[in-house]
């Protein structure tokens, strides 16, 4: 149910009602205590002001109205200019019993579009690092609620498998001799990139070479593109890994690189310059954009085809736009890549529309993110300065999760041990990444994470596990649960409440790519739930109805619980 937007169209036609036109939207929050409003109008003041009336008049004039309506049981204004809405406990009961009796929570399938997610990306011959960790898990929380709500989405890796790299790492591998059979781990392989990439700065001829060897690629040699491919499959082997252990849904055939687009990039370099959009200017094929200034107010040029012919990570961009929107008929691109690549990408985008490759319409939007930090505030790095790579993250995260779990159950089998372990660590890290807003660094913390309080991946998981707990041992069966449930206690409607609002922050996140959102959310359904426990007796209750109905309440929780853990990528465990 989706009760903000309820609220919002019902003041809206009461506004429309009672003689008004030109107002602002009403906004509509639920209320922090359900006990002064289930939910409230929040900018109440302004409407007044915008419509010249005094904010009591106003309200007045609201209330009187929309109280014809037999959904809300009370509405009451406060100081200074609120609207406080309180439902009536009959249409509350309605509303979960359709929650209750649905496989998909009572949530609507959408108006399906086309929506590509360009996330994760990670760079070959390199191991990913702590910087892909937001990117992939915060994309990924996106996909899986637009998926649910019935999108048709497009996971798009772009990973960065293109570009002079290869001609130097292809140069070097030879050189070192290890070509015949090459056996190497991505570490290794990684080595060698950092190698050879000095060596191109300092031996001419070897830069030389390794031009030579990305010109060659470009144009299909078989000898180049053999040893390529193989480079590609080394690394994204190690990513699959990672993909897999951090529960993210990207798999082999959502890979559609950078070297994808190569075929299409001489066309597009001509269709440019026929459309006059891109010029020729002292040996490289330039964009000027009026709309970007360079350092001399003058207007930036953007670089699509370099001296040497070789392409550039901005004409792929504008090639990959191209192909989204012609061939996958993309009506939305969301981009969860580092804040630094948003100009970069706003070029790309102007350039796009410029040349009629994709319409104004198309909705593109750079989700960015911020930084992890460690205590001292600085960026996550190693002791000698370095990326920290993920793999390791997620090593030391089961480590300590396996030191956790031990003190807690000494006695538990070491096989159950490690699977506990897995999912707990992980899930740890990822919650409380998650549970930020992306919009800003958060400084990276172990044992606030593998805390069993406050909002972690812990608490919501025990709380998970307990409710289910609760729901084992019932002795009637769900589907002897027929009557509707009785709201009586404050707690309860509390608890009711908050399950109906599972669906607007859904909602929420499928616009915004905010995951953080569905964490808090999750936390106050949780320790709702454990107000309620503490004081409404569930599986001692003396009346039989009583009874039923509480019963009926727990699984509405676990149930929104676990859809909300599975939309995050979090896994839930049977015992903690
Ligand atoms: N591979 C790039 C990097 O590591 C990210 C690519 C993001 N996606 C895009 N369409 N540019 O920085």
């Amino acid at each position: 149910m989706n009760i903000t937007y309820l609220i919002k169209k019902d003041i809206e036609h009461t506004l429309i009602d009672i003689g008004y036109k030109n107002f602002c939207k009403p906004i509509i929050v639920s209320s922090k205590k359900t006990k002064l409003g289930h939910y409230q109008v929040n900018n109440l003041i302004k409407i007044a002001n915008i419509l010249k009336l005094d904010v009591y008049e106003l309200a007045k004039k609201i209330i009187l109205h929309i109280k014809k309506k037999n959904i809300y049981k009370k509405i009451t204004f406060s100081q200074p200019g609120f609207i406080n809405i309180f439902f009536c406990n009959h249409w509350i009961s309605d509303q979960l019993e359709t929650i209750f009796t649905s496989s998909r929570l009572g949530i609507n399938r959408v108006v399906s579009k086309n929506i590509i997610i360009d996330y994760s990306s990670p760079n070959i011959a390199k191991e990913m690092h702590v910087g892909h960790l937001r990117s992939t898990i915060i994309g990924d929380v996106t996909v899986r609620a637009l998926n649910f709500l019935g999108h048709n989405v497009i996971r798009a890796n772009h990973i960065g498998d293109w570009g002079t790299q290869f001609g130097m790492l292809i140069a070097y591998l030879e050189k070192i001799n290890v070509l015949k059979n090459y056996n190497l781990s991505l570490k290794e392989l990684e080595s060698y990139y950092c190698k050879a990439k000095k060596k191109y700065d300092i031996d001419k001829k070897f830069a030389e070479k390794s031009r030579k060897y990305v010109v060659k690629l470009q144009n299909g040699d078989q000898y180049c593109y053999s040893i390529w491919k193989k480079l590609v499959s080394i690394t994204m082997l190690e990513n699959y890994k990672i993909y897999n252990r951090l529960n993210v849904t990207l798999k082999k055939i959502h890979t559609i690189g950078e070297s994808f687009y190569n075929t299409m990039l001489p066309d597009l370099i001509t269709d440019l310059k026929n459309k006059k959009i891109a010029v020729q200017k002292n040996g490289v094929t330039i964009v000027f954009l009026k709309e970007f200034k360079n350092r001399l107010g003058q207007a930036m040029g953007v670089v699509i085809q370099k001296q040497d012919t070789g392409f550039l990570y901005s004409t792929i961009e504008i090639a990959c736009l191209k192909y989204r929107y012609e061939k996958l008929c993309a009506d939305r691109i969301i981009y969860y890549t580092d804040s630094r690549q948003s100009q970069h990408l706003i070029q790309a985008w102007t350039i796009a529309k410029k040349a009629n490759y994709i319409p104004s319409h198309l909705l593109l939007e750079h989700h960015i993110f911020g930084m992890m930090l460690s205590k001292n505030k600085r960026p996550f790095k190693t002791r000698d300065g370095n990326n920290i790579k993920l793999k390791a993250l997620l090593d030391e995260a089961i480590d300590r999760a396996i030191n956790l779990i031990k003190k807690k159950k000494p006695h538990l089998p070491k096989k159950k041990l490690i699977s506990l372990a897995e999912i707990i660590g992980i899930s740890a890290v990822k919650y409380s990444d998650l549970s930020k807003n992306r919009n800003t660094n958060y400084v990276f913390n172990w044992d606030e994470m593998l805390s069993f309080e406050g909002n972690t991946a812990p608490y919501i998981q025990y709380a998970y596990t307990r409710i289910s707990s609760i729901i084992k041992k019932s002795i009637i069966p769900i589907h002897q649960l027929k009557e509707k449930i009785i709201l009586k206690k404050e707690i309860e409607i509390t608890l009711a409440i908050k399950i109906l609002e599972f669906e607007e922050i859904i909602l929420l996140i499928s616009q915004k790519g905010t995951p953080h959102i569905l964490c808090k959310y999750l936390y106050q359904l949780a320790t709702n739930f454990s107000h309620f426990y503490e004081n409404c007796s569930i599986l001692f209750s003396k009346k039989i109805n009583t009874y039923k109905s509480r019963l009926k309440l727990s699984i509405l929780t676990a149930k929104t619980l676990k859809k909300g853990l599975n939309i995050l990528g979090i896994k839930i465990v049977k015992k903690m």
